[in-house]
C-alpha cells in the first residue's frame, strides 16, 4: 500500500514536473489523447444539451453525472497541443496564437464548471441558463482553431 502511495505520488509529482510534449512520445499520441478526451467531452455534453433542448426527457440524475463528466474532461485536452504536436483538425494558428488558445480553454472550462455546478441544482431552467454560455464557449474555440 505505501509502496503504491508512493508511486502514485511520483507519477503526479513527473506529471505536474515535465512539460506537455514529454509526456507524449509521439505527436501522433498527443493527437489521440486529446481527440479521446474531446469525444467523451462531447458525447456527455451532448447528453446534457438533449435536455437542455428538450430534445431528451429530463432526468436530473443524469444531467448532472454528465455535466460533471464534461467539466472534468474539460480540464484535459490542452496539455496536449503542446509545442510539435501539431495535426488532427487543429488549426496550426493554435501554436501561434498559445495564449489566446489558452485564455478560450480557461474560459471554457470555467463554463463547464458552472454548468456542473447549476446540475447539482436538479433544476432544468437553472441547467439551461448555464448550457448556452458552456456551449459558446465550445463554439468560439472551434470557429477560430479547429478545422470543420
Ligand atoms: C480552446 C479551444 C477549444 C475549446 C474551448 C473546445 N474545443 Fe473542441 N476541439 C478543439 C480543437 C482544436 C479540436 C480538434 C482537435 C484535433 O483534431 O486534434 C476539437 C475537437 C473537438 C471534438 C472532436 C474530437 C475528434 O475526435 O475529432 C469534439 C467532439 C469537441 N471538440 C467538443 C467540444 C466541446 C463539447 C467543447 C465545449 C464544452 C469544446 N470542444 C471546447 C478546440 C476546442
Amino acid at each position: 500500500m505505501k509502496i503504491i502511495g508512493a508511486l502514485a505520488l511520483a507519477a503526479m509529482a513527473a506529471t505536474v514536473s515535465l512539460p506537455a510534449s514529454a509526456q507524449f512520445a509521439k505527436a501522433e499520441d498527443a493527437i489521440k489523447y486529446r481527440q479521446g478526451a474531446l469525444t467523451v467531452l462531447g458525447s456527455h455534453f451532448g447528453r446534457v444539451g438533449a435536455m437542455a433542448n428538450g430534445k431528451a426527457a429530463f432526468d436530473a440524475k443524469s444531467a448532472q453525472e454528465s455535466a460533471e463528466i464534461v467539466a472534468f474532461m474539460a480540464k484535459l485536452p490542452w496539455a496536449a497541443f503542446a509545442a510539435g504536436t501539431e495535426g488532427g483538425k487543429a488549426k496550426p494558428e493554435i501554436w501561434k496564437e498559445q495564449a489566446k488558445f489558452q485564455d478560450l480553454a480557461k474560459k471554457s472550462e470555467e463554463a463547464t464548471a458552472k454548468l456542473a455546478e447549476a446540475s447539482k441544482s436538479g433544476n432544468l431552467d437553472q441547467i439551461k441558463a448555464a448550457f448556452g454560455p458552456a456551449a459558446n464557449s465550445c463554439k468560439s474555440c472551434h470557429d477560430a482553431f479547429r478545422n470543420r
